[in-house]
C-alpha cells in the first residue's frame, strides 16, 4: 500500500492535515482559556454588582453569588476609591496569578499549555478588565478543574474534527491520484509491456494523448524511441539477412563472371562470327548478375515505412490488383476473379496490402503459367469479430518442396528462374507491421492456397 503512488499520497496527506491541525489546535486552546476565563469574570463581576444595591450582604447570599459565579472570590475595583468585594474560603493557597491584561501570545500559549500538562487540581487568582467600563480592574479567584477539562473536551473535539478532515482530504486525494495520474501511467505501462511483446508490430507503437504534460512529453519519448526501435529491429533482421545474402551473392557472382571471363576470352582470341552470336548472351548474364545485385542492394537499404492505417473497401484494393495481374497473364485460359463483399471495409495500409496481394496473386499465375494449360486464381475474403481474412487459391502446380522449406525467407525461398526470393518475405514483412500473419494453408499438385489475417 504504501509503496504504490496513490498508497504514498494517502498517508502523506493525513500526517500533513494532522501537523497543519496543530499548529492550529496550540494558539485556538490558547484563546479558548482566554475566553472561559473572560467568561468567569464576566460572571463574577455581575455577582458582585449586588453589593451595589446592598453593602452588607447576608453570608449565606454572598456565597450563593460565588458559588453561581464559580469562583472563591471577587475584587471589582469600580474606581479609585471603591472596591466590591465578595469572598469565600479559599481551599488551598494560591497557586499562580495570571494577568490577562498584560499577557502576550506567548504567555497565554504557555499558559494554556501548562494547564493541560497539570493535572493538579489548583486555585489560580486571574486579573482582568471588568466589561462595559464597569470598573478599572477585576479580580478572581478559582479552581482550575472546570478549565482544565473544558480545555480537554475542546481539545478531543478538534482532534476528532481534523482526523474527520484529514481522512476527507485523504481519500479525495486519493481518489484524485488514481483518476490523474496512476490510471494514465498504468495506460503507458500496459503499452510498453504489449509493445515488449511484439516490438516488431509497428501498431503497437503509443499514440499519446495523455493530458497531463508531463506523461504527455514522456509519451511522446516513448513513442519516438519505439519507433527508432522498431526500426532497428527491421534494420537488424535485414542486416543479418543480407550477410547470408551476400556471401551467397558472391558465390553466385563467381559463376556468373567465369561465364564472362570466359566469352571474353574467346572474343579475345579470334573473329570468329560466333562472337556475334555470343554477345548476347555475354549480355544477358551481366544484367542478371546485375540484377541481383540491385535488388540486394535494395532490399539491404530500403526501410519499410511504418503502415499509414486507414478505412478502405477491401474490393477496392483487390479489383485492382486482378486487373493487373490480367494484362499479365500469358495464358488466353488463366483465369484471375476476386469475390469480395462490396461492403466489406478493412483498416489498413492501401499500398501495403496491395503490395502483399500483388506478389501473392503474381506466384499464384506464375505457377499455373508452369502448367501451360491455364488455369484460375480467385481472391475471397471474410471476417469475424476479431479479424478480415483474405484466401488467394490457384490451380497451380503447387509449391516445389525446396520452395517449401524456406518460405518466407529472403532470398533462399525461390526456385523460380528468374525470381530473386524475395515476395513472400517482403509480404510476410507487411503483413506483420499490420500486427497480421499470412501462411501457407494447403498446397499440392492441383493448386495452392495462402491466407492473410488481419487483426481489427
Ligand atoms: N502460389 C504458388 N504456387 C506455387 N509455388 C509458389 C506459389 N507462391 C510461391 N511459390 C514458390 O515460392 C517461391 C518463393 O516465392 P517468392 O514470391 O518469395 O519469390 P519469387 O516469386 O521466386 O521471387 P520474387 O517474388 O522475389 O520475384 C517461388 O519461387 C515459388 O517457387
Ligand atoms: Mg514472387
Amino acid at each position: 500500500m504504501f509503496n504504490t503512488l496513490s498508497g504514498r499520497f494517502l498517508v502523506l496527506t493525513i500526517v500533513f492535515v494532522m501537523l497543519a491541525e496543530i499548529f492550529i489546535f496550540i494558539p485556538s486552546i490558547s484563546r479558548f482559556r482566554v475566553e472561559f476565563l473572560s467568561a468567569r469574570i464576566e460572571r463574577a463581576q455581575i455577582a458582585s454588582l449586588a453589593l451595589l444595591a446592598d453593602d452588607m450582604l447576608s453570608p449565606e447570599l454572598e456565597k450563593e453569588l460565588l458559588e453561581n459565579a464559580a469562583v472563591f472570590n471577587v475584587v471589582l475595583r469600580r474606581n479609585a476609591t471603591r472596591e466590591l468585594v465578595l469572598t469565600s474560603k479559599i481551599p488551598q493557597p494560591v497557586h499562580e496569578t495570571f494577568d490577562l491584561r498584560s499577557a502576550s501570545t506567548w504567555d497565554l500559549i504557555r499558559g494554556a499549555l501548562k494547564r493541560l500538562a497539570d493535572p493538579e487540581p489548583r486555585v489560580i487568582r486571574v486579573i482582568g478588565q471588568p466589561r462595559l467600563r464597569g470598573g478599572s480592574l477585576i479580580e478572581v479567584t478559582l479552581q482550575t478543574q472546570d478549565l482544565r477539562s473544558a480545555m480537554i473536551n475542546y481539545g478531543v473535539r478538534i482532534f476528532i474534527l481534523s482526523a474527520v478532515i484529514s481522512a476527507f482530504t485523504a481519500l479525495l486525494l486519493f481518489l484524485a491520484v488514481r483518476i490523474f495520474m496512476v490510471r494514465p501511467i498504468n495506460r503507458v505501462i500496459d503499452h510498453m509491456k504489449s509493445y515488449a511483446l511484439s516490438p516488431e508490430d509497428s501498431r503497437q507503437i503509443i499514440k499519446p494523448h495523455a493530458k497531463i504534460s508531463e506523461l504527455r512529453e514522456a509519451e511522446v519519448a516513448l513513442q519516438k524511441m519505439q519507433n527508432q526501435l522498431t526500426g532497428a529491429l527491421k534494420q537488424k533482421r535485414r542486416l543479418a539477412q543480407l550477410g547470408e545474402a551476400v556471401s551467397k551473392l558472391s558465390h553466385d557472382l563467381r559463376n556468373i563472371l567465369s561465364t564472362v571471363q570466359l566469352l571474353s576470352d574467346r572474343m579475345e582470341n579470334s573473329e570468329d562470327p560466333l562472337v556475334k552470336k555470343l554477345a548476347p548472351k555475354l549480355i544477358t548474364s551481366v544484367s542478371r548478375a546485375v540484377t541481383l545485385t540491385e535488388s540486394t542492394l535494395r532490399f539491404g537499404k530500403v526501410q519499410e515505412p511504418p503502415p499509414q492505417i486507414r478505412k478502405i473497401g477491401l474490393c477496392q484494393i483487390v479489383e485492382d490488383v486482378v486487373l493487373n495481374e490480367r494484362m499479365w497473364a500469358t495464358n488466353k485460359n488463366t483465369i484471375v476473379s476476386s469475390s469480395i463483399p462490396k461492403d466489406m471495409n478493412v483498416r489498413v495500409d492501401p499500398d501495403q496490402l496491395h503490395r502483399v496481394l500483388s506478389n501473392l496473386v503474381r506466384n499464384a499465375r506464375q505457377a499455373i503459367d508452369l502448367r501451360g494449360t491455364g488455369g484460375t486464381i480467385n481472391v475471397t475474403a471474410s471476417e469475424d469479430l476479431e479479424q478480415w481474412l483474405i484466401d488467394v487459391v490457384d490451380t497451380g502446380l503447387g509449391l516445389p518442396e525446396e520452395a517449401r522449406a524456406h518460405l518466407f525467407e529472403p532470398f533462399r525461398g525461390s526456385v523460380r528462374k528468374g525470381g530473386v526470393g524475395l515476395g513472400l518475405s517482403i509480404s510476410q514483412e507487411l503483413v506483420r507491421g499490420h500486427g497480421g500473419k499470412i501462411y501457407l494453408v494447403w498446397s499440392n499438385q492441383n493448386g495452392t492456397k495462402f491466407q492473410i489475417k488481419l487483426p481489427k
